[in-house]
């Protein structure tokens, strides 16, 4: 049971993107799409994608050491380790086991979750009541993805929004009033087929045709995916600032999941904030899909956005469909 007079934070935060930058320019010496075309649809100018061999654990294990090192815990230490992401090194064995050697967490539990761009949410609030329960006293959480390898370069109206990334949390107990305040998640397994990759697992197993009919990659009905992002992300916000007794006024800053400036916008205006305090930074990384809120967060502390006792909201929507908010006190 969580401990009343407990609660969780974010003690440490690590964000990791590969050196080779992605342009719209770029998608247009192959594809037939417009630099003009990406930025007024999603406000997506790059993106960074991995290069050779490197994967998706690579990525999570540079972004989990930067969270412990600002934490200032050692890999020992961290007794939970969960890596949300869509974009695994392979099915088996988890990423997060392949991060946990990689960093040297020798003494953490480790295992992936898949809540596809809700994945780095849904993990801290797991992780939220590990910590208040008592189970853990030091809870990494990445997010980290690969989406370079699940696009397919071919598809114009999915590949130009994708990026690589990963972004950690490092979760600690701390006194009720800061920290996690309030969390609400959702999903719709009815909703499934609207955004999937479906062949490689147990259902359609890779096979000549499975390649031919290139379902080993993203399919998505993007104006669908639209309509329920705007929808879901809207609500979940607006509930759990209602919820905690607040106004969306009281928010500092929303972290919004990085899919699209015009989803951010809608959210922004359903939840009656002003964009000034919406964090946006999709122009520079495109959708990294569970990375994108700790890369964003990241970014608002190094750049001095992000203060001590500032209140903050996230809020993402993803495959599944899955959807969630929460609220903080940094
Ligand atoms: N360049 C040029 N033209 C394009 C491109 C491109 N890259 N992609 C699509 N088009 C064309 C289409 O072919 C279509 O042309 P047509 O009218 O001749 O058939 C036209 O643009 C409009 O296409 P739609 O798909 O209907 O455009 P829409 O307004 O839905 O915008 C978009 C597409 C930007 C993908 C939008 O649907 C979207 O952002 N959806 C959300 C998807 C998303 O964010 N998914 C990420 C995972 S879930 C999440 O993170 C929330």
């Amino acid at each position: 049971m969580p401990d009343p007079t407990k609660n969780a934070r974010i003690a440490g935060i690590g964000a990791y993107v590969p050196p080779k930058v992605m342009t719209n320019e770029d998608f247009e010496s192959f594809l037939d799409t417009s630099d003009e075309w990406i930025m007024q649809m999603t406000g997506i100018k790059e993106r960074h994608f991995v290069e050779g061999d490197v994967a998706t654990s690579d990525l999570a294990a540079e972004a989990g050491k930067q969270a412990l090192e600002d934490a200032g815990v050692e890999p020992e230490d961290v007794d939970m380790i969960i890596v949300a992401t869509a974009t695994p090194d392979m099915l088996f064995p988890s990423t997060a086991c392949l991060t946990q050697a990689k960093i040297g967490a020798t003494n953490a539990f480790a295992f992936d979750l898949a809540a596809g761009c809700t994945g780095f949410l849904y993990g801290l609030v797991v992780a939220t009541q590990f910590v208040r329960a008592g189970g853990a006293s030091n809870a990494l959480v990445i997010g980290a993805e690969v989406l370079s390898t699940a696009a397919d370069m071919t598809d114009r109206a999915t590949c130009v929004l994708f990026g690589d990334g990963a972004g950690a949390a490092l979760i600690q107990p701390c006194e009720p009033g800061r920290g996690v305040l309030r969390h609400y998640l959702g999903s719709d397994g009815r909703l499934a087929r609207l955004l999937e990759m479906p062949a490689g697992g147990s259902r359609r197993r890779p096979s000549e045709e499975t390649l031919k009919e290139r379902l080993h990659y993203i399919h998505m009905q993007g104006r669908k995916v639209y309509v329920n992002a705007v929808r879901a992300m809207g609500d979940s916000i607006v509930k759990v600032i209602e919820e905690a007794g607040f106004e969306g006024g009281d928010l500092d800053i929303l972290f919004p999941h990085q899919a699209n400036i015009r989803i951010i916008q809608s959210v922004a205006e359903r939840a009656g904030l002003p964009m000034e305090k919406v964090f946006v930074n999709i122009h520079k990384y495109g959708n990294t899909s569970a990375a994108s809120i700790p890369i964003a967060i990241k970014e608002a502390v190094d750049t001095g956005a992000l203060e001590d006792g500032m209140l903050i909201g996230m809020v993402a929507f993803g495959a599944g469909f899955t959807w969630g908010a929460a609220l903080m006190r940094w």
